[in-house]
């Protein structure tokens, strides 16, 4: 962990980039003063403020308390009974029956839509079929799918039901699968043969067969025929899905369920090895959900939506499936890579579909200027009316790129900070009102209550100071606790200052003279490599599980594309020698523990770690090491010499 005094803020980015008028005239929130007298409205009546958003939306029976906050227990509209699938569906079909729902395109190129009626349907038939296989209220529903329509159609059929789910997005590998299937307990898989990546077969399915060896709790599987490339299905276990999507009946009444009741699990990485299955529930997130992304993506009735994000993500949850549909958009589903046959895909789609809304990560943009502005230059991007980013700190260089090339300079871009934690969008533009800075996340939503503190709890005023991000109450999209883990729930966030029930977000940011949040990045051992949160030690347990290996550190690497790369010093057990062939072979090994993601980009072998006298692995130090600084302050050193032998001294 680093303290807060250390963090400097390091961004200096003077341009102010005002909302362009013709924008705002029609914007949902159309000038700062507007935004502010929500904002402070919302945090001086939040039961009123969200009460008034939540009844926007469809419940069988209203709540009897908007909000019941014990910290760090909140419970959001307790009493009342909704269904969120009802909510993004049934709700609509009076007005947008016919209206597309879901637009999707297969890597290969091929299209179809999903009408919010035909969607409405299909979730039916699906739920149906998850009920006859007998999964029930509560219990878990893993899903392990490539990005296809049935993604958004299975989640959506959990919710219908009550069942929870838990996505394991495609490209882990079958240990992660495994290990997230085992800590839900999940007592189905839903999967597919496969999906194309890159012009090649994702094999799932046989993903999954290798995940679930030996004794699991999962009785059975349905699996997908997207690729056809012949799939064997495990007699007793498996099962078709269009056979028994054949079979079911195309209506299934949404259970109601209480706001409370969990709706998905999504692990994400923290500071120990294992990933943190963060559970989230209906009410609450629905509200969240359906009042960011109609206010930040200033949702309109003819916009052609399109988040980037794979629905394995937070993002992908929140903002392509629920957020857009809770709204009755139009959203875009896209399956494969972004360079696949060329650089130009993501911009043939956008043309092609005429895209208005586009939502992608910096590391993507940063692949787009690397490729080169010839590529969307070949397409007619004038449908485009507004950009968002997530998932790290955009730097300014990839932003003003995003706003000249993409934006043609008449596009907003929302700068959107949140974590899987948060559920939804908590500091960011609105797209009509908040002038932006290129690299600032800029000010909070409505109801969230952000601050830059020092480890004494004090706001931090001075611009040129970073501190510790922290959300001082709570909001309806926040977490509930950890899957099976209540204490860790506890500890990790909120026991920092657990007297005052404030939130602690794990990153460092700063305010500036105007009161604008710059995120810095993370303050603990997690990493953020292409927009993906990985725990160092999650990385670190993966190779320490390789025979020849005695001990591990794993650190980040300031890199161009990838916001930072993965580069690990290694130990070796007496015997193993340090070949070239067994650094590679380590970086294989954490693809087949953890997915391509978690990939090393380096490894460096080393006779020993630097510690301090406690033990405690100097990270910091290595870090300095793996990006060639100048070492720092190593009096409390044990051992010098193994520091000169990292540098090649
Ligand atoms: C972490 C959360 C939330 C969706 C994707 C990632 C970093 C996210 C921004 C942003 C600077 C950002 C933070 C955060 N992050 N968005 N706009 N500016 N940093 O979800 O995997 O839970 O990661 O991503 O460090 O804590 P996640």
């Amino acid at each position: 962990m680093r303290r807060s005094e250390d963090i400097e803020s390091l961004l200096r980015e003077p341009r102010v980039f005002d909302p362009p008028p013709d924008f705002a005239a029609g914007a949902k929130v159309r000038d700062l003063e507007t935004y502010r007298r929500e904002h402070r409205r919302s945090l001086e009546d939040p039961e009123g403020f969200w009460g008034e958003k939540a009844s926007a939306l469809l419940w069988y029976r209203p709540w009897d308390r908007v909000l019941e906050w014990q910290p760090p227990h909140a419970r959001w509209f307790a009493g009342g009974l909704t269904n969120l699938a009802a909510n993004c569906l049934d709700r609509h079909l009076p007005d947008r029956a016919g209206k597309t729902a879901i637009l999707w395109e297969g890597e290969p190129g091929e299209t179809r839509t999903l009408t919010y009626g035909e969607l409405h349907a299909e979730v039916c038939r699906f739920a149906n079929v998850l009920r006859a296989q007998g999964v029930g209220a509560g219990d878990r529903v893993a899903i392990y799918m490539p990005m296809v329509p049935e993604l958004p159609v299975a989640m959506l059929a959990c919710a219908r039901i009550g069942a929870v789910h838990s996505v394991v997005f495609g490209g882990f590998s079958a240990e992660a699968l495994r290990d997230r299937v085992l800590d839900a307990q999940a007592k189905l898989v839903v999967t597919a043969d496969g999906g194309f990546r890159r012009g090649a077969v994702v094999p799932l399915k046989a993903a999954v067969d290798d995940a679930l060896r030996g004794e699991t709790p999962v009785e059975r599987v349905i699996v997908l025929r997207r690729v056809g490339d012949g799939a064997r299905l495990r007699p007793g276990r498996d099962r078709w899905w269009h056979e028994l999507a054949a079979a079911a009946p195309a209506e299934c009444e949404a259970a109601p369920v209480e706001a409370e009741h969990p709706l998905f699990i999504l692990y994400t990485s923290g500071t120990t090895g294992k990933p943190k299955g963060i559970v989230h529930t209906t009410g609450g997130y629905m509200v969240g959900c359906h009042l960011t992304a109609g206010l930040v993506f200033d949702l309109r009735e003819t916009d052609v939506y399109w988040c980037t994000a794979d629905a394995g993500w937070v993002t992908g949850h929140s903002y392509v499936v629920y957020g857009p549909l809770l709204n009755g958009a139009t959203t875009v589903l896209y399956e494969g890579a972004p360079n696949h046959p060329e650089p130009d895909r993501f911009w043939r789609i956008v043309e092609r579909h005429r895209v208005s809304v586009f939502y992608t990560a910096p590391t993507a943009i940063r692949a787009f200027v690397k490729w080169g502005e010839e590529w969307p230059a070949r397409h007619d991007l004038t449908s485009l009316r507004l950009l968002g980013s997530v998932g790290e700190p955009i730097n300014p260089a990839a932003w003003t790129w995003y706003h000249r090339v993409l934006g043609g300079g008449r596009c907003p871009i929302v700068d959107t900070w949140w974590q899987t934690e948060t559920g939804a969008i908590m500091i960011t533009p609105f797209p009509g009102a908040t002038p932006t800075k290129p690299g600032s996340a800029t000010l909070p939503f409505y109801g969230v209550d952000a601050e830059v503190v020092d480890d004494a709890g004090e706001p931090v005023d001075d611009p040129s100071r970073g501190g510790l991000l922290v959300i001082r109450r709570p909001w309806p999209s926040m977490l509930r606790t950890i899957h099976g883990d209540p204490g860790r729930y506890v500890e990790q966030y909120w026991s920092r200052f657990a007297d005052r029930g404030w939130y602690v977000t794990g990153d460092g940011a700063h305010r500036d003279a105007e009161g604008y949040f710059w995120i810095l990045g993370r303050l603990d051992d997690v990493l953020n490599v292409a927009g993906h949160r990985l725990g160092t030690m999650e990385i670190e347990s993966a190779i320490v599980s390789h025979p020849s290996v005695a001990e591990a550190a794993v650190v980040g690497r300031r890199d161009e594309l990838k916001g930072q790369a993965v580069v690990a010093f290694v130990t070796l057990e007496g015997h193993a020698q340090a070949r070239p062939d067994l650094a590679q072979e380590l970086r294989e090994h954490v693809v087949r523990q953890i997915g391509a993601i978690a990939r090393p980009d380096e490894v460096r072998f080393t006779p020993g770690l630097p510690k301090t006298r406690s033990g405690k692995i100097m990270r910091r130090l290595l870090q300095d090491v793996a990006e060639g600084r100048d070492l720092g302050d190593t009096t409390t050193l044990e051992d010098r010499q193994i520091v000169e032998e990292l540098r090649g001294e």
